[in-house]
């Protein structure tokens, strides 16, 4: 039985007092969940108030990011160490605007998912297909490259979460169909069964891509989409809650 994960990724967003303000009321209003995990990701200058916040509750802290050596002359990179050292259990890895914009290869996030297992981290792994891509008939090819490069040379995969997003999906409100992104997901599962045998059946795959409270019920009732892991709704509380509220009830 694989649990459940509602990841919010608040990208470059809210100061240190608007994080605390936003962790403190998912903190509470999570408190009776008693499956499932919550993960917050917020900014790197937010990560310690944050954790400070949610320390000893339900919700867990992520980073968005991190860089694949242990320390040294990187100016501006953050070490899976101090990702630790602050608190988070998972990192996020391959987003699609680390890609877009700051040019990350698959080879790139190989290394950062390999050094965030290292150090004792859970890599969320982020693939997806662009539009073009989509429009092209390639999405497979796309993602099934994504997952097995990211993947390359990872033995153990029991701590990995993969996300599926979609590029085309994110930030536009031009959700997936749950049709369209189970038929990825039950893909990227074939991918790991043949990598991975039998453990592959315990493996998270989150959707990503405009996911609001209002149509996460119908994407969460496919067989293979174990959570999700949202961008804008994750910047409200109440649009927050009421996702993690729709998946609860339905996992
Ligand atoms: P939106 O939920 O804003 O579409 O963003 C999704 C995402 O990129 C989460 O990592």
């Amino acid at each position: 039985m694989r649990e459940w994960i509602v990841a919010g990724n608040w990208k470059m967003h809210n100061t240190i007092a608007e994080s605390i303000a936003l962790a403190k009321a998912i903190k509470e209003g999570t408190t009776t969940i008693k499956n499932g995990e919550v993960v917050l990701a917020p900014p790197f200058t937010a990560l310690f108030s944050v954790g400070e916040t949610i320390k000893g509750s339900n919700v867990q802290l992520a980073a968005q990011n991190m860089f694949y050596e242990d320390k040294g002359a990187y100016t501006g990179e953050i070490s899976p160490g101090m990702l630790k050292d602050i608190g988070c259990t998972y990192v996020i890895i391959g987003h699609s605007e680390r890609r877009k914009y700051f040019h990350e290869q698959d080879q790139d996030v190989n290394l950062k998912v390999k050094k965030a297992l290292m150090a004792g981290l859970k890599p969320i792994m982020c693939v997806g297909e662009t539009d073009e891509e989509r429009v092209k008939g390639i999405t497979r090819s796309v993602v099934d490259r994504q997952v097995k490069q990211g993947l390359n040379g990872v033995e153990k995969i029991d701590n990995i979460v993969i996300a599926y997003e979609p590029v085309w999906a994110i930030g536009t409100g031009k959700v997936a169909t749950p049709a369209e992104a189970e038929e990825v997901h039950k893909f990227i599962r074939g991918i790991l069964k043949d990598l991975y045998g039998s453990m592959a059946n315990d493996i998270r795959i989150l959707y990503g891509g405009s996911v609001t409270k209002d149509n996460i019920g119908d994407l969460i009732a496919m067989e293979d989409i174990d959570g999700a892991l949202v961008g804008g709704a994750s910047l409200k509380a109440d649009g927050f809650l009421g996702i993690i509220k729709n998946i609860s009830g339905k996992k």
